[in-house]
């Protein structure tokens, strides 16, 4: 995974200065390929750096649609030229870019040091393209040895003729004077990256894994390139845009600290380094660096980049009741009885496989489900909804008019021969759309037309599952790399892409379907850099047991930090039957992360919230009817991060960038600036310990308003209703004064503000309020954003 160290050189005299940033070549001296780099640092305080080849048999792969839009680039200008580097800067002038000869290397600096440098190991790496063999002056020895080895690799019993050849690319990338990095999800591990010379690197390939192992690095059903470095006094980011299968090594380590002029000479200090080192099976280098330096400003800097999440329907943020399966229209209604019953509100009950007909998706089994639409008007008059899963793999069937259109229409993924690809799935033999093809994904998007998915009414909405794609005979349990996509591209190129374009086309559909006023509401699986803008993730199939329940915690950082702000667990554990008390604890964590659902596996036992006796009704019920309560500042933060990029779950590092004592903290975190959660995980606890952060500062216990001082660890008794919440000093959060028994209630009930003091005996915060369900808050600007501020005794309110 090291892979080789080839020494580049940056042939500095071929520079040129255009709007789109620095070009100049590179050369590889062995191989005498050029290579051709472009650097382009941004308004935004980003900087991008690009490498291709010169002249491609072929174009490479660039990853389309995730980001949103073209950066404004800043004006260049030659700072300092030398024999050996070049110095460009721009008009902010606070950060420079340092090319150095040889061996290449890139660093980017702020007041003249190095922050980052850009092939410090000299592990730059790109293997051209090459032509089929026979169709070039290959001579017939090399075509034998292509076609049975480097061009071909075989897989237990799977072979993947690569058509271009071996096409990996790579770097490393040194970040100076950082020991802490984050992100790369989607890893059931823990949130600060480890250091991978002990082990396995990360790796980013989207993949079904049932009951994942845990503390591992293995790649899970999404990915995110994004890598963020902290310290006290910045933070950094690297988003490596690249859709094929990626390995990153993370090493941290000290040096001799350098000034980036020259190369190390004489030893000054030892300063923490780490380094990261990107591999990927194709594409380009295409690599941003973004500069923070706080981490408010590195959270907007990658929303102006991937885009902002999509502000959810309310109805979203409510508690959601989901198992495989609720078997029929009665079931589902004695369950939705359930929760009125128990004075437990919800918002949405979800339909797994097992509604449709075969497992053919947008059909109903006319057995157990014969009037779908009625079952939707029955919840639709409590303002409840209906989820129905719809998975991107469809039965080859062709009496089945869905199957046929997608078919004629050219829909699906080809093989390498050219003929549509077939793989298993629950349907059994079935074909796979091409969502990366606009025209099937608008293709795919009428389907949600309330004419053409029969049995759906405007109160039903979307899950997407298995889309990594999930193919049960193929290798890994995925689509095999040499399948081919709209434009001749091959799945290796894009295959991190596939569920993310899913999401982005169910969106679509449900956007249309309501004439583009209101919100959509879809869930995937699978997920990649940008999916923030189509809506919710999950984090797939955990066990019901504590480890699970624990590693919860910093997965959903991790997601949030890079971007996938939506983000929940399968409260109570997918896989197997959580004892009661597992299951109090899941749903007490669950109530406060920010996708809230109860899910449960085909074989496990029933387990609505009141199967347990009352003492679990009671405490499941009370933290659900808190949640509720929270919403409006639920809603507020999510309105933040569709407006800032910042996520609702955050790292106290994020809140507390200069207190170390928070950076390896993962067992609790902030819900937006003003709540800290810690949600109880052991077993049998009485006491459990809880950071609260910042000398000077004052929380207060939301249940009894106890007041603490911050800057030191709590020692606080717990029983089994126990969850510690503080709000911190200085904020105001507005929760609704009731919890009503959906969500479409509170829009009804009056707010209560709780102002904590900080000890100025000030404080600040916001509560956002629309329609909760349209577009009408952007199209129409009809919505409510209220800032409260206490001053001198007064409450103002703006
Ligand atoms: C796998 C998903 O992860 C799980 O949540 C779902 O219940 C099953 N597929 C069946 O659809």
């Amino acid at each position: 995974m090291e892979g080789p160290n080839l020494q580049h050189r940056a042939l500095l005299d071929t520079l040129v200065l255009t709007e789109k940033g620095a070009r100049l070549k590179l050369l590889e001296p062995d191989t005498q390929t050029t290579l051709l780099l472009t650097v382009s640092p941004c308004k935004t305080d980003t900087v991008r750096i690009l490498i291709d080849e010169l002249q491609p048999i072929k174009a490479r792969y660039r990853v389309p649609d995730v980001r949103t839009e073209e950066p404004q680039v800043e004006h260049l200008r030659v700072e300092r030229r030398s024999e050996d580097s070049v110095t460009l800067s721009w008009s902010s002038g606070r950060h420079q870019v340092r090319v150095w000869r040889f061996p290449f290397r890139l660093e980017i600096l702020s007041e003249d040091k190095a922050m980052v440098t850009f092939n410090s190991k000299g592990r730059l790496w790109l293997e051209t393209l090459q032509g089929p063999p026979g169709a070039t002056s290959h001579g017939s020895e090399l075509q034998e040895d292509h076609t049975g080895g480097l061009w071909k690799e075989t897989f237990r019993q799977f072979v993947d003729i690569k058509a271009n050849g071996p096409s990996s690319i790579g770097s490393d990338l040194c970040l100076h004077g950082f020991s802490h990095v984050y992100g790369l999800p989607e890893h059931a591990d823990g949130l600060q990256l480890r250091d991978t010379r002990d082990g396995e690197p990360y790796r980013l390939y989207n993949l079904d894994v049932f009951a994942y192992d845990l503390s591992s690095r293995l790649g899970l059903y999404g990915s995110v390139p994004l890598l963020l470095a902290h310290k006290p006094d910045r933070t950094l980011g690297v988003f490596w845009l690249n859709a094929s299968e990626t390995f990153v090594n993370v090493h941290y380590s000290t040096s001799d600290h350098q000034d980036g002029r020259t190369p190390p000479v004489k030893r000054r200090r030892v300063e923490p380094q780490t380094d990261v080192h990107w591999l990927s099976e194709s594409g380009v280098i295409d690599c941003v660096v973004l500069l923070g330096p706080s981490p408010q400003q590195l959270f907007t800097q990658y929303a102006q980049l991937t885009g902002y999440q999509a502000l959810p329907p309310l109805f979203a943020l409510g508690y959601h009741q989901c198992r495989w399966n609720y078997a029929d229209e009665d079931d589902v209604k004695a369950v939705d009885a359930g929760f009125d019953r128990h004075d437990i509100p919800y918002d949405v009950i979800w339909l797994d496989i097992e509604h449709t007909d075969g497992k053919r998706y947008f059909t109903w089994d006319s057995a157990l489900f014969p009037e779908p639409a009625g079952l939707q008007l029955h919840l639709e008059k409590k303002k409840r909804k209906l989820v129905v899963i719809s998975d991107p793999h469809i039965k080859v069937d062709p009496d089945w008019l869905l199957y046929c259109e997608a078919r004629d229409g050219q829909h699906f993924v080809k093989n390498r021969q050219g003929q549509i690809y077939q793989g298993s799935c629950w349907p059994g033999e079935s074909s796979y759309l091409d969502f990366t093809s606009s025209d099937t994904r608008a293709w795919y998007s009428r389907c949600f037309g309330l004419d053409k998915y029969k049995g759906s009414t405007p109160s039903l909405f979307v899950w997407n599952d298995m889309n990594e794609p999930s193919v049960f005979d193929g290798p890994e349990q995925t689509m095999p790399k040499d399948a081919v996509h709209y434009g001749g591209w091959e799945h290796r190129e894009l295959h991190n892409l596939y569920g993310f374009y899913q999401h982005m086309a169910t969106v679509e559909g449900l956007i249309t379907r309501s004439g583009g006023v209101e919100r959509p509401f879809v869930l995937s699986r699978s997920f990649f850099a940008g999916s923030q803008r189509f809506g919710a993730i999950w984090t797939g199939d955990n066990v019901a047991s504590w480890e699970y329940l624990r590693i919860s915690i910093p997965m959903l950082l991790s997601l949030s930090v890079a971007g996938i702000a939506f983000c929940g667990a399968d409260v109570g554990g997918f896989v197997q039957d959580p004892e009661p008390e597992l299951l109090v604890r899941w749903y007490q964590a669950g109530a406060l992360q920010p996708f809230f659902r109860g899910h449960s596996a085909k074989e496990t036992k029933r387990r609505e919230p009141w199967l347990f006796g009352e003492d679990v009704t009671a405490a499941i019920r009370t933290v659900i009817q808190q949640r509720y309560c929270l919403l409006p500042y639920w809603y507020t933060v999510f309105h933040q991060a569709h407006t800032s990029g910042l996520p609702p779950l955050r790292p106290l590092w994020v809140e507390f960038p200069r207190e170390q004592s928070t950076l390896t903290v993962d067992n609790q975190y902030m819900i937006g600036g003003a709540l800290l959660a810690c949600p109880v995980t052991e077993a049998g606890v009485q006491e459990v310990k809880v950071l609260i952060p910042g000398s000077g500062e004052v929380w207060y216990d939301v249940h009894s308003a106890k007041a603490y001082n911050g800057g030191r660890t709590l020692s606080l008794p717990v029983t089994l209703d126990t969850v510690p919440v503080f709000q911190r000093g200085g904020s105001v959060v507005c929760r609704s004064a009731e919890c009503g028994s959906c969500t479409a209630d509170l829009q009804q009930l009056p707010l209560s503000i709780t102002v904590a003091l900080d000890s100025q005996e000030a404080a600040d915060g916001e509560c956002y309020l629309d329609d909760g369900h349209s577009f009408r808050y952007r199209d129409n600007k009809a919505f409510c954003l209220r800032r409260f501020t206490l001053l001198s005794g007064r409450l103002l309110c703006r």
